[in-house]
């Protein structure tokens, strides 16, 4: 297929109020790209309900998931922002791919059998076959990049492998996709406990700063953060805890290991908890007022939706009729 652009995919999941964790580890880096990208970022709804939701809760969290990647600096006009749900392609192609993926490779996803672990009475097949999902997402759009944290690099090398093998059968049919990984930021762990990462979907509410805190709560997650019982800012064993607020810092502010552990010499935790939160509320105040303003107006939102479900779309059904071509599948007559 022609390209004019390099293009850049990537989604969010609208399965819980979104966490310094996404907005560091991607949100953040979607506005990164020139503008010889084009870039989509779907809101990803079809992959939430492989756990249970409560459907006005989606739909709910589906409009503010849009609205935070407006309110992120994801210009529509710029960007594709479009709904999965709304492209209907999505779920076709990942039929197809279903039978160019092996059970084995999915039996190897360790966020399915984390998912597993924490849903015992939901174990269904979405959940499993989740991963060819992403993989249909990405390889519609003929992706070139896929910012994400690194949660999701075995995703990545999951889609890969698809397509790889995919074009090992019919060649031509999809570009290989490479992950693009941030520098800081991503693999922001848990404040309560930093072996864990930090997940939207955390019961314990102190162990996540959601972008949409107020100022104060932003504060007092910090100031609450599990660190260790010594007092010296830096990274070491048994300090994962300050090495995970450092990553924080280092992410906000972009200063390096060294810098931080300059600044907060003999100033102890405390300062430097304190100092991590006034960071983060300044940098996330201005999303958090953009947020607010945009999402009290659905109509606008709904106009995003439509706009770029119908550029996605016109993309996604070229990849997926060259796709259903390609498998044998006779291409319907239409009047
Ligand atoms: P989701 O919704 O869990 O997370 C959205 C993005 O946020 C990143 N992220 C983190 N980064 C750093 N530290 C953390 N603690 C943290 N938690 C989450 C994730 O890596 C992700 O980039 N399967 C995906 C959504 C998806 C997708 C796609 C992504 C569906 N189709 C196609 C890219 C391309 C997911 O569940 O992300």
């Amino acid at each position: 297929m022609f390209k004019d652009k390099k293009i850049v995919f990537s989604g969010v999941q609208p399965s819980g109020t979104l966490t310094i964790g996404n907005y560091l580890g991607a949100i953040r880096n979607f506005t990164a790209f020139p503008e010889d990208h084009h870039c989509y970022y779907c809101v990803v709804d079809e992959h939430a309900i492989t756990v249970r939701q409560d459907p006005a809760e989606l739909r709910r969290r589906t409009y503010e998931t849009l609205a935070l990647y407006i309110a992120c600096g994801l210009d529509p006009e710029k960007n594709t922002l479009f709904v999965q749900s709304h492209v209907t392609e999505h779920a076709e192609l990942c039929w197809i791919l279903d039978c160019y993926t092996m059970f084995g490779e999915l039996s190897r996803m360790t966020q399915f059998k984390d998912k597993s672990a924490k849903n015992a009475d939901n174990i269904n097949a979405g959940l499993f076959t989740y991963p060819v999902l992403m993989a249909a997402d990405i390889l519609l759009y003929q992706t070139d990049l896929v910012p994400v944290g690194n949660d999701q690099k075995q995703h990545i090398e999951l889609a890969r492998n698809i397509a790889e093998r995919f074009n090992g059968i019919y060649p031509g049919t999809f570009t290989v996709p490479e992950g693009f990984i941030p520098q800081s930021g991503a693999r922001i762990m848990s404040l309560a406990d930093p072996t864990k990462k930090m997940s939207k979907s955390d019961e314990n509410e102190n162990a996540v700063v959601r972008i949409l805190d107020p100022r104060d709560v932003i504060i007092r997650k910090f100031k609450r953060a599990v660190t260790d019982s010594g007092s010296e800012v830096r990274r070491g064993e048994g300090k994962e805890g300050v090495g995970n607020l450092m990553n924080v810092y280092s992410a906000l502010t972009g200063k390096t290991d060294e810098e931080i552990e300059k600044e907060f010499a003999g100033r102890g935790y405390g300062d430097f908890k304190a100092a991590i939160g006034e960071v983060c509320a300044d940098v996330l105040a201005p999303v958090q007022s953009e947020f607010t303003r945009l999402v009290a107006d659905k109509k606008y939102l709904e106009s995003v939706m439509k706009k770029g479900a119908d550029e996605a779309r016109y993309n996604a059904c070229r990849t997926l009729s060259k796709v259903r071509r390609k498998v044998g599948f006779i291409e319907p007559v239409r009047d």
